[in-house]
């Protein structure tokens, strides 16, 4: 065996003491060298961080930037919670056991128990993942179980994401992420609708009378911020008991007290079959996600003693993670925590609307709910060729220079998808501070003081450099 070139092992405590500039050449050669472009055209590769804490990431350079994407949803309570880090140092102290395979996991069934009493009857019952795709395949298996061969139907809504591993994709309707691959779940048991419509699930239930298992939704659509009527939620699942339906409801990116319930389908007065629930679960820290249903459902799929460990991941619910979910929900479950994210909601709405009458050219629409905020570009119509990698059209070099001017510039770090790149994601930790929503609106007003075109050339030009 021949070892490869620069081989040494990099021990970490030597981590801190390595210059940006070989850190960038480690992750373009090791880890994906086609995101590090992104990152550079965007901006985001400029960031040598030191450390992070709430809201703020500082740099080396002294800089600090202000978190306004939460990793997606993922740093509800922001960077370095110190109550997480507490939690985890009481795990430490404690000599927890972490991993356990064969005995009962104290810590998972709190943590269980735990989500129990924050949901409706009958949710109940949790299985724990490490990745959110994870939990909503878990979902997606028990109900093709519970309903048995003949019903191969499942529903999912135009312009969904609910993951991106073989069993998931199937189910993301968003991007073209799917576009390409051999899915985990045949295509053809697949059915799109529209998010929001009633009518088409009717009409997809007419024609397919007794053959539908189940249907995954998620309450706001997160990845072009989609918050539906009042009263579709609520309607979806009584139409969906009618027929036997399962209904699932994917809240990674809004659960958890983004949109100021701890979960957003509380607002509709209505329970789905099955809830599925990751991202800021872990404390801002740990991977840790759960698929959540009623002890009827968990026990119609694998009640049996043989059945037991049909379905089972190595690492469910390793210990710290589960002890770092009940930190978690103990804090964000709290209703002062959870009125402070409406009370600044309220206000970061009033602000942004404020910001939509000053630029009525430039901004369309203010969108979402709670702190997880959508702000609409009325981007003028181009055909003009960019001719910068991953750059396919004027949207995305037009959003691309408010991202990059906002962190260069005014150290703020927001982002937006490919699939409506006139969308700019919004989304702080739910720790955010007033003056931080401040500094953020400062920002923005200077960016969009400055023409769209010119924001546009600097980009060009920066961005290939
Ligand atoms: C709504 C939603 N569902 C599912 C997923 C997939 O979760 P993961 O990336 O942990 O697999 C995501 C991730 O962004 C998401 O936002």
């Amino acid at each position: 065996m021949t070892l490869k070139r620069d081989n040494k092992f990099i021990s970490l405590e030597e981590v801190s003491g390595l210059q940006k500039k070989d850190v960038d050449y480690l992750y373009r050669s090791h880890v994906n060298s086609s995101l590090y472009s992104v990152f550079k055209i965007l901006g985001f590769s400029s960031m040598d961080i030191e450390k992070a804490q709430g809201t703020t990431i500082y740099l080396k350079n002294g800089q600090e930037v202000l978190d306004f994407t939460s990793a997606c949803g993922t740093l509800n309570l922001g960077h370095n919670h110190p109550d997480i880090i507490q939690a985890e140092k009481y795990c430490h102290e404690m000599k927890f056991i972490d991993c356990l395979k064969f005995g009962v996991n104290k810590l998972q069934a709190v943590l269980a128990h735990n989500i129990a009493s924050l949901l409706p009857e009958p949710l109940d019952t949790s299985f724990f993942t490490v990745s959110g795709a994870e939990a909503n395949e878990a979902a997606i298996k028990l109900a093709t179980r519970v309903q048995g061969e003949s019903k191969k139907y499942f529903i999912r809504t135009n312009g969904s994401f609910h993951g991106k591993t073989h069993g998931a994709l199937a189910f993301t309707e968003s991007e073209n992420f799917a576009k390409g691959f051999h899915l985990g779940f045949p295509k053809e048991q697949i059915i799109s609708i529209d998010f929001n419509s009633i009518n088409q699930l009717k009409e997809v239930i007419k024609k397919h009378p007794h053959q539908i298992a189940g249907i995954i939704v998620e309450p706001i659509q997160g990845q072009d911020i989609v918050v539906p009527e009042k009263g579709y939620l609520r309607e979806l699942v009584s139409l969906c008991r009618q027929e036997n339906i399962i209904t699932i409801f994917d809240e990674f990116k809004i659960g958890l007290g983004r949109t100021g319930d701890l979960f957003y389908f509380f607002q509709e007065d209505t329970v789905p079959d099955i809830l599925t629930l990751s991202k800021s679960l872990g404390g801002s820290k740990r991977a840790i996600g759960a698929m959540v249903t009623s002890k009827k459902l968990w026990n119609k799929a694998y009640g049996k003693k043989k059945d037991s460990t049909l379905h089972s991941s190595t690492f469910t619910g390793l210990g710290e993670s589960c002890a770092v979910g009940i930190k978690t929900l103990e804090i964000i479950s709290h209703p002062e925590f959870l009125s402070s994210v409406k009370e600044k909601s309220s206000y970061f709405f009033e602000k942004l609307n404020q910001l939509k009458e000053k630029y009525p050219q430039k901004i369309k629409g203010i969108r979402g709910a709670g702190l997880i905020i959508g702000i609409e570009f009325n981007f003028p119509a181009t055909n003009s060729e960019i001719n910068i990698p991953f750059v396919k059209n004027a949207h995305i070099a037009m959003s691309g220079s408010i991202v990059r001017e906002l962190l260069l510039n005014h150290n703020i770090l927001t982002y937006f998808n490919g699939s409506s790149p006139e969308i700019l994601n919004v989304m702080p930790p739910l720790t955010v501070s007033l003056e931080e929503i401040d500094q953020f609106i400062e920002s923005m007003d200077k960016v969009l003081s400055t023409s769209f075109t010119k924001l546009i050339s600097k980009f060009c030009k920066g961005a290939v450099l």
